[in-house]
């Protein structure tokens, strides 16, 4: 168990901030080296609003939110993005998958990402399994590396959760 925030948005992306005790086995772990880039999915199946939230120590950063359009047929607008130069999101066809792209990861990325989507039914964002990123170091790290190897980043697949 481990401490980290929890947290429930209500329409409009007030926040309501809990800490709280979670099993780390509902975070998926993401291990990346420094500079790599690096994709993070999340389920938009029946959504039509997206955030990306990064939470490092008790700081909690928007670092950005996009919702579909339907007007010429599903497109995905940005409608925040906290840093333009090395954060965007991709979207498959049917946007059914968005993914949070990060270029140049740095010590400062790791942490916890949450992705929170909201239903046309109800303006309630719902948390899927947040994603731990911790970032390896590939020069201070290879005394620490025993015989395990170390995969190449991949996109981290994020069920639903609860739910
Ligand atoms: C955005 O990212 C670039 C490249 O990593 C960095 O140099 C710049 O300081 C960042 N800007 C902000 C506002 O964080
Ligand atoms: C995404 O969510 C939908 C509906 O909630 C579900 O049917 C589907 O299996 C999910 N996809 C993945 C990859 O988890």
């Amino acid at each position: 168990m481990e401490k980290f925030i929890l947290f429930c948005v209500f329409s409009s992306w007030n926040m309501l901030i809990i800490t709280s005790d979670v099993p780390e086995d509902e975070v998926s772990l993401f291990r990346v080296e420094l500079k790599d880039r690096i994709s993070l999915n999340c389920n938009m199946t029946h959504r039509y609003e997206i955030a990306w939230f990064h939470q490092y120590s008790q700081q909690l950063t928007q670092l950005i939110s996009a919702k579909t359009s339907n007007t010429a047929g599903r497109k995905l607008l940005v409608t925040y993005n906290l840093n333009k130069s090395r954060l965007k999101v991709d979207a498959d066809i049917e946007i059914t998958t968005v993914t949070l792209v990060i270029n140049g990861v740095t010590e400062a990325d790791s942490g916890l990402y949450f992705c929170g989507t909201k239903s046309v039914l109800s303006s309630e964002m719902h948390f899927q399994k947040p994603i731990r990123l911790e970032i390896e170091d590939k020069l201070t790290d290879r005394e620490d590396k025993d015989n395990s190897v170390t995969e190449p980043p991949e996109d981290v697949e994020i069920g639903k959760s609860g739910y």
